[in-house]
């Protein structure tokens, strides 16, 4: 039998430290290794297959899709990315879409469109305040943008124009903008960067800011979003209105696309601005549009909340059992639970002999993306396997 580690070690770059289990198949909230043995999934591939592994709706427009038209480019005119765009405008609060190929080129694409609007009506305005710990991507300008020194040391001299301020204090905000600044860049909850939920009303105070000062605000939803948190996008969970917002992640079930939405005031490219070679690409389109109106038709998004809550209480119950769980917390079905001290690579291993997998998130935390249509009993042979887990630590 190919030892597929073996490879990876002689052929593969050497950027991350991987689980030692090469996983072969999925199905709904479960995957298998090579050895067959069978895990309960609360990674779901990184908060992306929202409807689990190899949906039905979502393999079957893909494909379709293969079978009819692959790849064009954006100077044609196509379908699915047309369909996807008008469903992703009817159901929110931006106006006009361009569909690319992940998180970190929407983000790319959002602080572009800043910078443009900067220019354009704003004297030339081109800073963005981001905070500190956020995540929004390993492009250059993305690290530059996200808010952690580490990601940020080995690639200096990194791109100018953004600043990382302290996180959910609007005063921070506040101090750090200037005549130069064009747009404040927000996740609604700090994903990465430790699943760090801001206070409720810290959103407002910034969307306030921000039209008291004629700038704009981006949302990175590239996590929260397509129903992560039990809103069908995270600005929903605070009653506000972002005027730029990108999209990844759960947005195609599994398959890579990303979306960079606008409201119309603030979408200023004009012709010859932006494009990408797989820009709007018909297959990750009909997937992401299959994905979308599957989540909207069937509620997964209101799945996603009350098995969140289920979830969250039934770890908390965890968190009085076991003195070294020191904190539990998110929103929907992105939650974390945090040790007094550095054992999450241990919980982790533990999950994994035991069946599931779950995501090191910091050294003492462990993050919970499952898919959202996990349910209730779901939920329960999760927390048996953590419990499990949480004793042998433990003992
Ligand atoms: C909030 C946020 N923004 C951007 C990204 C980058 O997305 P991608 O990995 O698709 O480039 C991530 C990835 O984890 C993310 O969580």
């Amino acid at each position: 039998m190919t030892d597929w580690q073996e490879l990876d070690s002689k052929y593969y770059m050497q950027t991350i430290v991987r689980i030692p289990v090469t996983l072969v198949k999925g199905e709904g909230v479960r995957v298998w290794d090579d050895k067959d043995k069978e895990y309960l999934d609360f990674v779901g591939g990184l908060a992306v297959n929202c409807l689990g592994h190899c949906h039905p709706v979502v393999v079957d427009a893909v494909t379709e899709q293969v079978h009819t038209l692959m790849q064009t480019s954006l100077w044609y005119y196509t379908v699915p990315m047309l369909r996807l765009a008008e469903l992703l405008v009817k159901n929110s609060c931006l106006d006009r879409v361009f569909i690319c190929n992940s998180g970190l080129e929407a983000n790319e694409g959002a602080v572009k469109l800043a910078r443009r609007y900067g220019h354009l009506k704003l004297n030339g305005a081109y800073e963005v305040i981001t905070t500190i710990n956020s995540f929004h991507g390993r492009s250059l300008a993305m690290t530059a943008a996200s808010g952690q020194s580490k990601m940020h040391e080995p690639y200096i001299p990194l791109p100018v124009g953004f600043v990382n301020v302290v996180n959910n204090d609007i005063e921070a905000i506040k101090a750090a903008t200037t005549d130069k600044t064009c747009a404040v860049m927000l996740e609604p909850i700090q994903a990465e960067g430790g699943v760090n939920v801001a206070d409720d009303d810290y959103l407002k105070k910034v969307r306030d800011w921000c039209d008291q000062k004629g700038i704009l605000l981006i949302l990175d939803e590239v996590q929260t979003g397509i129903g992560r948190l039990g809103t069908l996008f995270g600005y929903q969970l605070y009653g506000i209105e972002p005027d730029i917002m990108t999209l990844a992640k759960g947005l195609g079930g599994g398959m890579p696309v990303g979306a960079l939405l606008a409201k119309e005031k603030a979408a200023v490219f004009t012709l010859g601005d932006h494009n990408a070679t797989f820009g709007g690409n018909p297959v990750t389109s009909a997937a992401a549009y299959a994905t979308l109106k599957y989540v909207i038709d069937h509620d997964v998004v209101g799945n996603a909340a009350k098995t969140g809550q289920y979830l969250i209480a039934k770890l908390k119950d965890l968190q009085k059992k076991y003195s070294f769980v020191t904190d539990v917390r998110g929103r929907g079905l992105l939650l974390a639970m945090e040790f007094s001290s550095d054992i999450g690579q241990d919980i982790l291993n533990a999950c994994l002999e035991n069946g599931m997998l779950v995501n090191r998130l910091k050294p003492n935390a462990i993050r919970l993306i499952p898919p959202l249509i996990i349910t209730n009993s779901d939920v329960d042979e999760a927390l048996a396997i953590l419990d499990k887990s949480l004793s042998s630590i433990s003992s």
